[in-house]
């Protein structure tokens, strides 16, 4: 279904991912916080850069390799880590990370995952970077962070922009809280959409139905499946925190959630290897600038002492290029892959990075330029008042 012609875009994938999933899952997957005006905004703003080709430039092969954190990746992009993958697909986590490692990147798996972190390693070829929520608090994290090292995990992923969960009005309506509630009658009017989907719901029961926690072992065992957002509340991640991170985890510490030059600063000092620019896919603070509008002022600010990544709104292949233009070394895709995952799988997901991978050649090819490490600041025009003034509102 996903290698048909006519699947030709990610877009395409989307629509197949609608088909199958319930529609609490697809909006879970697709919606963002409050307006969602963030969440447009990142897409968006990929079409107000305008590309520089330089014409008659031959470029027989081009090269997409990348370096990061000591490690070449074939390819500019990861996986970025979505809570519940295990729900779109089952053991979606580990089919995710097989298609990841076979494309010759890496998988971020969530602390919010239903696989457990040995589980999604084992189902890999290539690497796999943990994303660390404090969930249950310090001693539980430790636990998380001794089983990663163990389990030879590359990097740890904290991520910064989750205080409390962003307020995502179509989980609302579509019952999430009362399917969660675990009663029965509260969950009456919102089954008939899962009943609307056998095939997806086939799979869900085949795969062991609601799943558990398997990375966040609480006292009483793995925490059960759950409305996150109380527990998000209470596991905060502040600045101190990094620093016990910092003592427990000796390999790479990645920062996710970075939206301006302050934090990345901040980051940096606090010992980051990286960060990622990311607005949680327009799922938290709603009515914050793009990230692509905010990368050029964290590049400038790290001034090279942290690899920068970006994520947020990456579509196309081209929309990675103009990343990394603009200075990030690499992206993370969520969504993009995300649907694929939700429409049919591993083949989605090897899909959705097959159609990433053969836009990132042409879109090379049609510049003239025959290696991601070259592209810089040059192939793009930006709005004319990037150049003198800092995201709106600043
Ligand atoms: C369904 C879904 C679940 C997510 N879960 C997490 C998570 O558990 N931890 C996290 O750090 N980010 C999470 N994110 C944010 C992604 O890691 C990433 O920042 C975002 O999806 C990038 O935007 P894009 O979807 O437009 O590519 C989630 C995003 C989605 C769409």
């Amino acid at each position: 279904m996903v290698d048909s012609p006519r699947v030709l875009n990610i877009g395409d994938l989307r629509r197949l991912a609608k088909r199958r999933l319930p529609r609490a899952l697809f909006d879970y997957i697709d919606g963002g916080a409050e307006g969602e005006v963030t969440l447009g905004e990142n897409c968006r703003v990929f079409d107000t850069v305008t590309l520089r080709p330089r014409c008659a430039v031959a470029t027989p092969s081009c090269d997409l390799r990348t370096s990061l954190l000591g490690t070449t990746l074939d390819l500019p992009l990861l996986l970025a880590p979505l809570g519940s993958s295990r729900m779109f697909y089952p053991r979606g986590e580990s089919v995710a990370a097989r298609a990841a490692g076979a494309a010759g990147t890496a998988y971020i798996l969530s602390t919010l995952s239903g696989s457990s972190l040995e589980a999604v390693k084992a189902a890999s070829s290539g690497p796999v970077w943990y994303q660390l929520y404090l969930i249950g608090g310090r001693d539980v994290a430790l636990a998380a962070i001794e089983r990663a090292r163990r389990a030879a995990i590359s990097a740890l992923v904290v991520t910064i922009d989750t205080p409390v969960a962003g307020l995502r009005e179509r989980d609302v309506r579509n019952g999430i809280s009362q399917l969660l509630s675990g009663n029965v009658w509260s969950m009456v009017p919102y089954l008939p959409q899962f009943l609307a989907r056998p095939r997806w719901l086939a799979g869900f029961l085949w795969d062991g139905g609601l799943m558990r926690f398997p990375n966040v072992v609480l006292p009483n065992g793995p925490m059960p499946y759950a409305d996150v957002g109380v527990a998000l509340e209470q596991s905060m991640v502040c600045w101190d925190d990094l620093q016990w991170i910092r003592q427990a985890w000796n390999g790479p510490i990645v920062i996710k959630g970075v939206h301006t030059g302050d934090d990345a600063r901040r980051a940096a000092d606090a010992g980051a290897n990286a960060i990622v620019v990311s607005n949680h896919g327009g799922r938290q603070l709603d009515g914050v600038a793009p990230t692509l509008r905010v990368l050029p002022e964290v590049v400038t600010a790290v001034k090279g002492h942290v690899e920068v990544l970006l994520d947020g709104g990456i579509r196309r292949g081209s929309d990675i290029v103009k990343a990394l233009c603009l200075g990030a070394r690499a992206v993370l895709v969520g969504r993009a892959y995300a649907y694929g995952l939700g429409a049919a799988g591993e083949a989605g997901v090897t899909r959705a990075i097959q159609i990433l991978r053969s836009d990132l050649i042409r879109t090379l090819k049609l510049l003239g330029c025959a290696s991601v490490t070259e592209l810089d600041p040059s192939y793009v025009d930006v709005p004319a008042d990037w150049r003198s003034s800092p995201p709106a509102g600043r």
